[in-house]
């Protein structure tokens, strides 16, 4: 409430006295006012997807103009920008002109928002280059927290270089500050394991008849562990200690198997079907890649040591199978690292792991031994993305090469092959390098799940199956857009129909705990995702049936990093037989359901908030596709939640995914 005129002139009159002016202007407010430029705050706080928050200029670092007009002050950002204001009820308007800066090419589109107290008081919808300037005029009267935010208008960000022009706060009381993001306590959710036996991991197992059979049963429970099967496939053995099993994998067929792990707190059992046949990966890959944790400095040593680590820190327990060298590990013209130069090839153009790989055969075996499986890394084109020896010209050999090695995954990177393929990008130039690769796998004498790395070019979830391959990457390296795993999600989840057992979306990898930064290949620092943006970033691809790859640095695994990747109940959704990726339902700009029906007709559902402020969303069972009486479990917590009529409605914090199953109750 504004003070009458008289106590204003009252309260001059006494300012005068005292020489309190300064403070009294700043404390009542409609006593005075001041402009405060946003320009003029601390804007080290902002946080945005590329460079720096830039004061009185555009991102680059030009005047700031928009549509041919010049600004003399403002904030110069970039998609996606947010920028937390406390204003504590001191500021009366905020006003502004926004647009795409001229200095951006195109797309370049963006919109910007203002939200007060989690209201949007504001929205331009989509901008673009060269459109005029939008006025922005608010009434701030009594708002404790006034949010700024440029987004990037659903199209990725490139371009997208925003401006708050001449943007200034009318103040009159407490001062506008910048504020850090809300940043929640990390609370650990995951309930430890019991001491009790329990069989975790994928219900089905594809492998090809004849090729060597490697399978770890995953398993939870105090050691020491005895493992047994019922109804096993001639040619494969069990080793009763390990629960690994090994040999030859069977003819062309079915096989239900009944699997048991036992120790002086009982038994379990599990059935466990293998399908002998064509397809391989029937649930989504998981395991460990080396690249955001170790980039071009990654080693024979890094790689046992992360293996021994998915052992010993109940990763394997849990399903994590996979150990895989991403690039850098041959040689290359020239490095910063000598003992990563060196020649290509051998005389007989087999390829020379670089001087940090002693021997990839016995690589493989000391991965294999401990029951993992083994991944490699190359490109199409002539040099890897971080320009080291690709396969071009050299396919076949190096097939071999990864066969002979004993690698059971391949991830087939892009890159340099633009240049082969660079005035041809037709569908047909996209497959051929793929399909290629994909018929020689096919031929080695073991079985090679197929990763597809092309940055999801040519809608490659329509085809990526047809040309061999187990898995494709939908985007780019999402280590650039940690800030946004909402909006690669969704992305990633608008080609739902294309993934199915033996064929999944990857909208690349878990880059939670310690991760080295994309940007500049920092050695590992902790993730910049808040605890809830990494419980959400799990429960999204699980729900998406996406591979489970973690790629953060395995040494240093915390408690609070293990309880996310290691959550049984919240792997089950990710690893359902049926494959099915999850619907998105859209409620609000900020909310949505992901349904995904699960093989036992039951459905996993997330309720999914992007905004920056916590929101009440409701799952009503028109929208999940579920009728009567629903037994609700909260999967993080694996806790029952009860029975609901018609729907289950919860208050999920900003940036956070509460993580639901039902089943009917019968
Ligand atoms: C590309 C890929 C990444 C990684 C690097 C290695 O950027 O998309 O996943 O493999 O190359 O150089």
């Amino acid at each position: 409430m504004k003070p009458t005129p008289v106590f204003t002139d009252l309260a001059r009159a006494l300012t005068g006295l005292l020489g309190l002016g300064c403070l009294l202007a700043t404390t009542a407010p409609g006593s005075a006012a001041e402009t405060v430029r946003l320009s003029s705050l601390d804007l080290s706080h902002v946080r945005q997807g590329y460079g720096k928050a830039q004061v009185d200029r555009s991102i680059r670092e030009t005047p700031l103009t928009i549509a041919g007009h010049t600004y003399s002050h403002g904030v110069g950002t970039h998609a996606r920008s947010v920028m937390w204001i406390q204003l504590d009820g001191g500021s009366e308007r905020f006003t502004a002109s926004v647009g795409v800066d001229d200095a951006a090419g195109s797309p370049g589109t963006v919109t910007f928002t203002a939200l007060g107290d989690g209201k949007r008081l504001f929205e331009s919808g989509v901008m673009k280059l060269g459109q005029p300037a939008q006025q922005v005029d608010l009434d701030l009267t009594g708002v404790k927290t006034l949010l700024l935010l440029v987004e990037d208008a659903r199209d990725g960000i490139a371009y997208d270089h925003a401006d708050w022009a001449e943007a200034s706060f009318l103040v009159s009381g407490a001062p506008p500050k910048t504020i850090a993001a809300p940043v929640e306590a990390a609370v650990l959710l995951t309930p430890k394991p019991g001491p009790a036996p329990k069989i975790n991991g994928p219900v089905v197992y594809g492998c090809r008849p004849g090729h060597p059979f490697l399978y770890r049963i995953p398993a939870t429970g105090e050691r020491p562990l005895k493992f047994s099967a019922q109804g096993l496939p001639a040619g494969l053995t069990l080793a009763a200690d390990t629960g690994i099993i090994t040999g030859d994998a069977p003819a062309r067929g079915t096989f239900k198997v009944l699997l048991t792990a036992e120790n002086k707190r009982g038994a379990a059992q599990r059935e466990w079907t293998i399908i002998s046949g064509d397809k391989l990966a029937l649930t989504p890959p998981m395991g460990w890649n080396h690249w955001y944790a170790h980039y071009d400095t990654v080693t024979d040593r890094l790689m046992r040591q992360a293996a021994d680590k998915m052992v010993a820190c109940g990763m394997a327990d849990v399903g994590y199978q996979y150990v895989n060298i991403d690039d850098c590990w041959m040689n290359a013209a020239k490095n910063r690292d000598p003992l990563r130069v060196g020649p290509l090839r051998d005389e007989n153009q087999v390829l020379i792991p670089n001087r940090h790989f002693p021997d990839m055969q016995a690589l493989s075996s000391y991965l294999h031994a401990q029951g993992l499986k083994a991944g490699i890394y190359i490109s199409p084109g002539p040099r890897t993305c971080a320009g080291f020896a690709g396969s071009y010209g050299h396919e076949a050999l190096d097939a071999r090469t990864f066969s002979n090695w004993g690698f059971d995954f391949l991830k087939y990177d892009w890159c340099s092959y633009a240049e082969i393929a660079a005035r041809d990008k037709s569908l047909d130039a996209l497959q051929k390098p793929y399909r290629q690769m994909g018929d020689l796998l096919k031929q080695q004498p073991r079985d090679v799940v197929f990763n597809l790395c092309q940055y999801g070019m040519g809608e490659v979830w329509k085809w990526g199956e047809a040309v061999g391959g187990h898995c494709w990457r939908t985007a780019d390296d999402l280590g650039f857009e940690l800030d946004r795993i909402f909006e690669v999600a969704l992305r990633n989840a608008a080609h739902r129909e294309y993934s199915r057992p033996g064929a999944w979306n990857d909208p690349d990898y878990l880059q939670i705990g310690m991760v080295g930064n994309a940007a500049n290949q920092s050695e590992p620092t902790p993730c910049p995702l808040t605890p809830n943006e990494q419980y959400a970033f799990m429960s999204l691809w699980c729900l998406m049936a996406s591979p489970l790859i973690y790629s953060g640095d395995m040494r240093s695994l915390d408690e609070f990093t293990l309880n996310i990747l290691c959550n049984p109940e919240v792997i089950e959704v990710d690893q359902d037989p049926l494959g099915q990726s999850a619907e998105v339902i859209t409620l609000t700009p900020d909310t949505f359901l992901m349904v995904k029906t699960m093989a036992d007709g039951s459905k996993a559902v997330g309720l999914c908030n992007r905004g920056e402020f916590s929101a009440r969303i409701s799952a009503p069972w028109s929208a999940v596709g579920v009728h009567g009486q629903q037994r609700v479990r909260d999967l993080w917590r694996q806790q029952n939640l009860g029975h609901f009529e018609r729907q289950y409605e919860a208050e999920v914090p900003r940036h956070a995914v509460t993580l639901l199953r039902l089943w009917p109750v019968k």
